[in-house]
């Protein structure tokens, strides 16, 4: 029975709970499940890591919710089922979006907010005359300002302990990555650390980074399990990367990279932790509900094709969907495997065959490059011009990781796109938006259209270009995640 509020009709509402580490509050009714996470719930818009949930309750369609600070607050759930205008930015001088697949803005641009979605995009003029009849509309006035999508970073590595800045004098003095691993490091070096962290240093630390990735312009990412190689300590991850979206203003979709390398105390019986692997950590991952995608690095000191294949076949059995690490150094064969299983993304991509490069463009898979590793290895970058002349979708991504890309920092790849990788400036903004969402899997999000989540950068330049051209330096303004402005203080520190 549909209840009345105020003359608004509620559907019933079945259950509300606490859910996925105190992070965030599901609540379902007969055709939907909704989930508002912490940051979202949390009245204090100045801090970036909220604390997690102690308790909810729900009176009169208003849920109260206790954080673990003891500060309550008070969510009307009307707002969810029946969103109003909430928010209007205005005097955008580029508002960036992709319609039909292409690059495109609007000039003196404004968009419209209602309970977290974008309800309507256009002219300022247009959209003002709108709004007149709205007493309680915010207007943000975003004049000299760019405003786009929030970035998308597809592909992270940002649970893990300890660095290996060691390892970067060792390469330096001319030891290869495949040296380092074979004599106990690299990887494995981290895959120690990894084990012996507390969850709260794993948590501090993998927020950390998102967070820092946050001030870059980024409100969701794709982040990978993979520095753990066991069962407790890959679901433990996990976990992690569920909490660190939940309670931090950047959103992760997880991914399961238990197939990182094969992890020492396994070296002579390799089928053991493939087995272990499919038969075991994928099962329990899925059943838990904690990711959205399987991962393997397949190549020589890694994963060979044919257990790539067969974990794939069990990530398919349970019911998710795969993405590969593949081409790195060796093309083996991944990349036309994965596209062939409908990958969401394959990634790095330095060496790709000619039948490779056909298999991906007959599939919606996205080529996923990363820059920061080819940099950090001294690598040769791969032409992203190649692919997208092929009608191949390019997302461009940090691969955030201790050993090959130690960065936070999305919009420098796109530094990297445009002048190492043959990029123009609006295939790098495409390559962190619309196609890095499609490759992370986020469904409604990397795109100013109505419908789609309000997740929006407002940057302090007034002309796209800028974000490439400006290397290295901060250039986000402010940001609304999820229809939620976020305090200036966290931009400015004051
Ligand atoms: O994506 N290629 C495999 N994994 C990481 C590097 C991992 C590491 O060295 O810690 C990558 O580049
Ligand atoms: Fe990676």
């Amino acid at each position: 029975m549909a209840q009345a509020v105020d003359g608004v009709f509620m559907p019933e509402i079945l259950g509300i709970r606490i859910s996925k580490g105190m992070s965030s509050v599901e609540i379902s009714d007969k055709g939907k499940t909704f989930e508002l996470s912490a940051f979202q719930l949390y009245p204090d818009n100045e801090t970036l890591i909220a604390p997690r949930i102690l308790n909810i309750e729900n009176t009169k369609q208003v849920l109260e919710i206790t954080f673990e600070d003891g500060i309550k607050s008070h969510y009307d759930l009307s707002v969810l089922f029946h969103p109003e205008p909430e928010l209007l930015i205005v005097n955008a001088s580029q508002l960036l979006d992709f319609e039909n697949g292409n690059f495109s803005f609007i000039e003196n641009g404004a968009v419209l907010i209602g309970g977290g979605k974008i309800i309507k995009v256009g002219q300022t003029d247009d959209l003002l005359s709108e709004v007149d009849s709205l007493p309680s509309i915010e207007i943000i006035d975003a004049c000299f300002k760019t405003v786009s999508p929030g970035l998308i970073d597809a592909h992270t590595h940002p649970v893990f302990a300890g660095d290996r800045s060691r390892e970067f004098s060792m390469r330096l003095a001319g030891a290869s990555y495949d040296e380092i691993q074979a004599a106990g490091g690299g990887i494995h070096n981290t895959v120690r650390k990894t084990r012996e962290a507390s969850d709260n240093t794993l948590f501090e630390t993998a927020a950390g980074r998102i967070c820092e990735s946050f001030l870059n312009g980024v409100t969701s990412c794709e982040a990978k399990s993979g520095y753990a190689l066991n069962f407790e300590d890959e679901l433990r991850s996990l976990r992690i990367i569920q909490e660190v979206g939940g309670r931090t203003p950047c959103e992760t979709s997880p991914t399961l990279l238990a197939a990182h390398i094969i992890p020492r105390e396994f070296e002579n019986r390799r089928q053991d932790y493939i087995k272990l692997i499919t038969d075991s950590i994928i099962p329990a991952a899925v059943s838990a509900n904690l990711i959205k995608t399987v991962d393997v690095f397949c190549e020589e000191n890694a994963y060979t094709l044919e257990e790539t294949s067969e974990i794939f076949r069990a990530a398919s059995i349970a019911g998710v969907k795969v993405r590969v690490h593949a081409g790195q150094f060796n093309s083996l064969g991944a990349v036309k495997l994965a596209a062939e299983m409908k990958a969401l993304s394959v990634d790095h991509l330095e060496n790709v065959s000619e039948n490779e490069f056909e298999a991906l463009e007959k599939s919606e898979t996205v080529a996923v490059l990363l820059p920061g590793a080819a940099f950090t290895l001294k690598m040769m970058q791969p032409d992203a011009r190649k692919f997208i002349n092929r009608g191949i979708k390019v997302a461009l991504a940090t691969d955030m990781n201790p050993g090959t890309s130690m960065t936070c920092n999305l919009p420098l790849m796109m530094s990297f796109g445009c002048l190492q990788m043959n990029m123009t400036v609006e295939q790098t903004w495409e390559a962190v938006t619309v196609n890095a969402a499609s490759a992370a899997g986020f469904d409604k999000k990397g795109r100013l259209k109505p419908g789609y989540d309000a997740d929006i950068v407002i940057w302090n330049f007034d002309h796209y270009g800028m974000l490439p051209y400006y290397f290295g330096s901060r250039h986000v303004k402010s940001i609304i995640k999820k229809g939620k402005p976020v305090s200036q203080k966290v931009f400015t520190g004051v």
